[in-house]
């Protein structure tokens, strides 16, 4: 069996564009590590050809941050392998302009995965996610009709077409997803286990800002005032579990809570707050169980969703 670790040849050989195998300086020379690059299905093949199972995965879009680096350490910590994928899903995009404006900072993502520990990035074309003729749909029911799906007609028919692509490609053994994006994990997890893809879907808990704003790749495209601003988000959730811990187990009265504290706030837009049972995502009246606080603002054109679990 070939090596798979530090010092495993590179998929193209010598001379590759990118000097190949785990631990790999780049560019050659520099004492940088960074991840076994795969561009097409064919490259992730070969990278994975003798990766040690279990095989962590995880899928991002990019433009990684902390909160992202939380999910490859955890993946590290738990598998010997550890893939992630960049691909920004254009299927997932409600508007060409969020598309085109979506941050993109491939070389210092590469660095951060390395530094952190994964040893292949799949960072496809388009092209190579839907090649010409593509014509595949995934759509999980109704899971995603409220809350973000509602807001976003067609935004989860994007991430569960895409992200079941991918889970095909890497068939790993466990992927990680953010509770950042709790509707997201639900839906995702619900489409694993109905098309019995046999990855696990392990969910991770929210990385946040010192002042609470949770990290997003779209907090960079906030102006100063508006990021000064953003912390309303945390406010509002803390604002409702603070009622909630005092014994408020009034959905509406939960609702009010997160919605008065956002009015306060002049350069914030809210489109949803939601209290909702966190396994149906249906609206909650009286509260029996756990429930999942969430919500989506905006700010100028910028929108931020953020969630509070209560259990
Ligand atoms: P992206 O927004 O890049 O997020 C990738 C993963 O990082 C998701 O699982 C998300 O929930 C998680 N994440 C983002 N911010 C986080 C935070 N502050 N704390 C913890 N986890 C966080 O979500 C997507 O990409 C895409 O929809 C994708 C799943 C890749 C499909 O295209």
């Amino acid at each position: 069996m070939a090596p798979y670790g530090p010092g495993a040849p590179p998929p193209g050989g010598p001379g590759a564009p990118y000097p190949g195998g785990p631990g790999a300086p780049y560019p050659p020379g520099r004492p940088v590590r960074i991840p076994w690059i795969a561009r097409t299905r064919a490259e992730l093949r070969a990278a994975l050809a003798n990766a040690p199972h279990p095989i962590g995965f995880v899928p991002t879009m990019g433009a990684l941050h902390a909160g992202h680096a939380s999910l490859i350490a955890r993946a590290r910590a738990e598998n010997p392998a550890v893939v992630i994928s960049i691909f920004v899903n254009p299927t997932q995009f409600n508007e060409r302009a969020d598309f085109d404006k979506y941050p993109r900072t491939e070389a210092a993502d590469l660095a951060l995965a390395g530094a952190i520990g994964a040893d292949v990035a799949f960072i496809p074309s388009v092209e190579e996610i839907y090649p010409a003729g593509f014509q595949t749909s995934v759509h999980v029911g109704g899971l995603t009709e409220p809350l973000e799906g509602a807001a976003r007609p067609g935004h989860f028919d994007g991430v569960t077409t895409g992200v079941a692509i991918l889970l095909g490609l890497v068939r790993a053994d466990r992927a990680y997803f953010g509770q950042k994006d709790a509707q997201q994990l639900l839906v995702v997890r619900r489409m694993a286990l109905d098309l019995g893809i046999g990855t696990e879907i392990v969910g991770c808990p929210i990385v946040r800002e010192p002042d609470g704003l949770a990290l997003s790749s779209r907090n960079t495209l906030l102006t100063p005032e508006q990021r000064a601003a953003a912390p309303v988000l945390r406010r509002a959730l803390l604002a409702a579990r603070g009622l909630w811990e005092g014994g408020e187990r009034n959905g509406e009265s939960l609702r009010a809570a997160m919605l008065g504290t956002l009015l306060k706030e002049p350069l914030a837009t809210v489109d949803y707050v939601s209290c909702a049972d966190p396994s149906t995502l249906q609206e909650l009246t009286a509260i029996s169980g756990p429930a999942l606080l969430s919500m989506a603002v905006r700010f100028g054109s910028v929108r931020l969703i953020d969630n509070e679990p209560l259990a």
